[in-house]
């Protein structure tokens, strides 16, 4: 890519990769350049970092104070994604540049996969599909009984957007629903638990949707991990940041609880290896919002974001923190 292409254009620094149409979209309308196809990025830094004014990114692209330190005239940064951990927002905040996510687009499609990975753990759904491709089934096997979700307790650890959205799956299937945020949620019409141990220890099904962030780092704790009843199935489908992932591991390991089902990881895409063997635990690689549908509305808004932000002075959404 020209680096003096469309020189009367914003100069857009793209730090990871992204859906190659919004890569595309993004060429024609700003001076793109991809500094992850940079065999060398410092150097590209070094010689060319002033010249940007904006910057594009996603979960795969972090952004430090080292990066930003880089581009000292960077005015605006977009980001691809409603969870924002990659970036440095107090290093972002201290530069008082403004940044954007985008939320809601995503909030129905990460929240129908909750309640997919919900189901397959709870129901063995992938297990049952491994015993039938194996050969078990009609070699006469039987299939082990499995665990009803309808009528149960579900309790939700973040009730921003998504966790709304997964609570109100919820009460499609009669499940009695509480939650645990830092305070209680107006119009919200849950139980609300002031611990994440309360909440686990009242859950059924503990799903994780609180955002990422040093905030919640470690937040479903060793301790909260104990406080699950035996019966109980942990979906994480935020970050696997949230959760000590070696007390997780341990507890399925030992059985001390029924299973897990993990969206996503600690270290993606690293899943610990004493998961793989488990039947009841579903992997999955990070594919909360990953339809066509809402990859393509994200991608929309992360463009719009960016050209709203060059025309008009303004982000569509911006974070504000
Ligand atoms: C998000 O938007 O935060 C998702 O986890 C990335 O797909």
């Amino acid at each position: 890519m020209n680096d003096v292409a469309s020189p009367g254009r914003p100069r857009i620094l793209q730090v990871g990769r992204l859906m190659p149409s919004l890569e595309a979209a993004l060429a024609e309308n700003f001076n793109l350049r991809p500094l992850w196809r940079e065999a060398d990025a410092d150097a590209y830094l070094a010689a060319h970092g002033a010249e940007f004014t904006g910057l594009v990114t996603s979960l795969w692209g972090p952004v430090d104070a080292a990066l930003l330190a880089r581009l000292p005239k960077l005015r605006v940064i977009a980001h691809f994604g409603v969870g924002y951990d990659a970036l440095d927002v107090a290093a972002i905040r201290a530069r008082g540049i403004p940044f954007s996510n985008t939320p809601d687009v995503l909030t129905d499609c990460t929240a129908d996969l909750a309640w997919a990975a919900l189901l397959d753990v709870a129901r063995g759904v992938s297990a049952a599909e491994r015993f039938v491709r194996r050969g078990a089934w009609a070699s006469g096997g039987k299939f082990p009984l499995q665990t009803r979700v309808s009528g149960k307790r579900l309790g939700i650890l973040g009730l921003g957007r998504i966790g709304r959205a997964i609570a109100r799956r919820g009460a499609g299937f009669g499940m009695r629903v509480a939650y645990h945020s830092r305070h209680p949620q107006a119009g919200a019409d849950y139980a609300w638990h002031a611990t994440p141990a309360a909440l686990a220890a009242h859950s059924d099904f503990f799903v994780i949707a609180a955002a990422g962030g040093p905030q919640t780092r470690g937040l479903v704790s060793r301790e909260v991990i104990a406080a699950l009843p035996p019966q109980a199935y942990l979906v994480n489908i935020a970050r696997g940041s949230v959760v000590d992932e070696a007390a997780l591991v341990e507890a399925l390991v030992e059985k001390r609880i029924a299973g897990a089902a993990l969206d996503v990881f600690e270290h993606e895409p690293h899943v610990p290896e004493a998961l793989l063997a488990l039947d009841n635990v579903v992997l999955l690689p990070h594919i909360g919002s990953a339809t066509r549908e809402t990859r393509q509305a994200m991608a929309d808004l992360t463009l719009a974001n960016l050209q709203a932000f060059f025309r008009d002075g303004q982000l569509l959404t911006p974070v504000e923190a």
